[in-house]
C-alpha cells in the first residue's frame, strides 16, 4: 500500500488537540488547526492573513517579542512560556514553540504548536507550595527542639525548687504560676513538634482503618455534641495501612473538631473512607500507587477562599483570639506526611468544607 505522506501531516495536523498555525516568513497566518479555533476563540477565516499578535496579552514587554521574531528570523527555534488572549478576552497560558520550515534551504514560513500547560502549572503550583511547607517543617522542627529541650529544664528544675518553697509564700505563688505557663507552652512545642516530625514516638503497625475510626465515633459525636449528625461511610473493601492508630485518631479529631466549628447550629459530618488505586501525579507531585482515603466532610461555612493556601501552616486561623492557636491542621499535615501520605482541603457544593488524607496502603 502507497502512503500519502503529504495528506497524512495535514491530516494529522489539522486533527491534533493541540493548537498549531503556520504563518508566512512575515509572519501573516496561512492556516491554523481546528485546536487553534477553539483555543483562541477565533474562526480560521478570522485569522487568515492576520499575524499572531492578535492573541497578545499585553503581559509580555517589548523584548521579549523582539527576541522571538529575532530567533526566528535567523532560523532557530523559539520556545517559551507564553500568556495569551482568547477572543473573548480571557488570558491563557501556553508553552509556545514556533519553528523555521526552510523550503529549498531558505526559511519560508513558520510553524507555531501552543500546548496547553495548566495541568502542568497546577502541579507546579502543588511542588512549590509543598516544598515551602517542608522548609518551614525544617525550621519549626528545629526551634522546637531546642525549645523543648530548654522547657524540660526549665519545668524539671522549677518542680524541685517549688517543693521547697513555703506554701502561701509569694515566691511559692509565683513559681506555681511559672509552672503553669510554662507547661501550656509545653504543649504548642509538642504541636509544633508533631508538624515537623519531630516527635520520636510513633507506634506504627498495620491496621484497619475502617476499624480504627468506628473506635474513634463515639469520641466524636460526643466532641461535636447532639447537634451535629455523624455519618460513617465506610467502604466495604479497604486496604491495610501502616499507621500509628493514635496519630490517625488525633487527625481525624482536629478534622471534626474543626468541622464543629465551622457549623453554626445544626449541620452533619460525614466521615467516608475508601481506595485509590494507581492514583497517578495528577493531583500531588510524585505520588502514585495505591491509597486508603479517609474523608471528612461537613457542610459548615467552607474556607474561605483566601485561607485555603495557608490553612496547613502553623499558627495561621481565622478564629477569634483565644478561640484557636492554628496548630490543628498542621498538626494533621505533619502526622499525614509522617506516614508518607498527604492530606487535602477543598470545598464542598452547595457548602462545607471536604478534607481528605491519603495513606499509602501496606505492601
Ligand atoms: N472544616 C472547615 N471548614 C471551614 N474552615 C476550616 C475548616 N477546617 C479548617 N478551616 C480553616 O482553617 C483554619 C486553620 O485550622 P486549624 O485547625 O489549623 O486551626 P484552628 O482551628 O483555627 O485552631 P486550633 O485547631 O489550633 O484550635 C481555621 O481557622 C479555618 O479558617
Ligand atoms: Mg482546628
Amino acid at each position: 500500500m502507497v502512503h500519502d505522506i503529504t495528506r497524512i501531516l495535514c491530516q494529522a495536523i489539522t486533527q491534533s488537540d493541540i493548537s498549531y498555525f503556520i504563518t508566512d516568513k512575515d509572519g501573516k497566518i496561512i492556516f491554523a488547526n481546528s485546536a487553534f479555533e477553539k483555543n483562541t476563540g477565533y474562526s480560521s477565516k478570522e485569522i487568515e492573513g492576520k499575524t499572531p499578535s492578535l492573541i497578545k496579552s499585553g503581559k509580555h514587554n517589548s523584548e521579549f517579542y523582539q527576541n522571538l521574531w529575532n530567533t526566528i528570523k535567523t532560523g532557530s527555534k523559539f520556545k517559551s512560556r507564553i500568556i495569551n488572549k482568547k477572543k473573548n478576552g480571557q488570558l491563557y497560558t501556553v508553552m509556545l514553540s514556533i519553528q523555521p520550515v526552510r523550503i529549498d534551504g531558505e526559511v519560508r514560513y513558520y510553524i507555531g504548536r501552543e500546548e496547553d500547560i495548566e495541568g502542568l502549572m497546577q502541579l507546579e503550583s502543588k511542588l512549590i507550595e509543598s516544598q515551602k511547607m517542608e522548609s518551614l517543617a525544617t525550621m519549626t522542627g528545629e526551634l522546637a527542639h531546642n525549645f523543648n529541650n530548654l522547657l524540660t529544664v526549665i519545668i524539671g528544675s522549677m518542680e524541685l525548687i517549688s517543693e521547697e518553697l513555703k506554701e502561701d509564700s509569694p515566691t511559692k505563688k509565683l513559681s506555681v504560676e511559672l509552672l503553669k505557663s510554662a507547661k501550656e507552652q509545653a504543649k504548642t512545642i509538642k504541636q509544633l513538634m508533631i508538624f515537623a516530625r519531630k516527635q520520636n514516638s510513633s507506634e506504627i503497625k498495620e491496621a484497619d482503618i475502617n476499624e480504627t475510626l468506628r473506635d474513634l465515633l463515639p469520641l466524636i459525636q460526643s466532641q461535636v455534641g447532639s447537634k451535629i449528625r455523624v455519618f460513617f461511610i465506610p467502604s466495604g473493601t479497604i486496604y491495610k495501612a501502616r499507621i500509628d492508630e493514635n496519630q490517625i485518631k488525633q487527625a481525624v479529631l482536629n478534622l471534626t473538631s474543626n468541622s464543629k466549628d465551622a457549623i453554626d447550629g445544626t449541620g452533619e459530618i460525614n466521615i467516608l473512607t475508601y481506595t485509590i488505586n494507581n492514583q497517578t501525579e495528577e493531583k500531588e507531585p510524585y505520588h502514585t500507587g495505591n491509597f486508603s482515603v479517609i474523608e471528612v466532610q461537613d457542610n459548615g461555612s467552607g474556607i474561605p477562599e483566601s485561607a485555603i493556601e495557608h490553612i496547613f501552616e502553623p499558627f495561621y486561623t481565622t478564629k477569634q483570639k483565644g478561640k484557636g492557636t492554628g496548630l490543628g491542621l498542621s498538626s494533621v499535615y505533619g502526622i499525614v506526611k509522617n506516614h508518607g501520605g498527604y492530606v487535602y482541603a477543598s470545598n464542598l457544593k452547595p457548602k462545607g468544607a471536604s478534607f481528605k488524607i491519603y495513606l499509602p496502603s501496606a505492601k
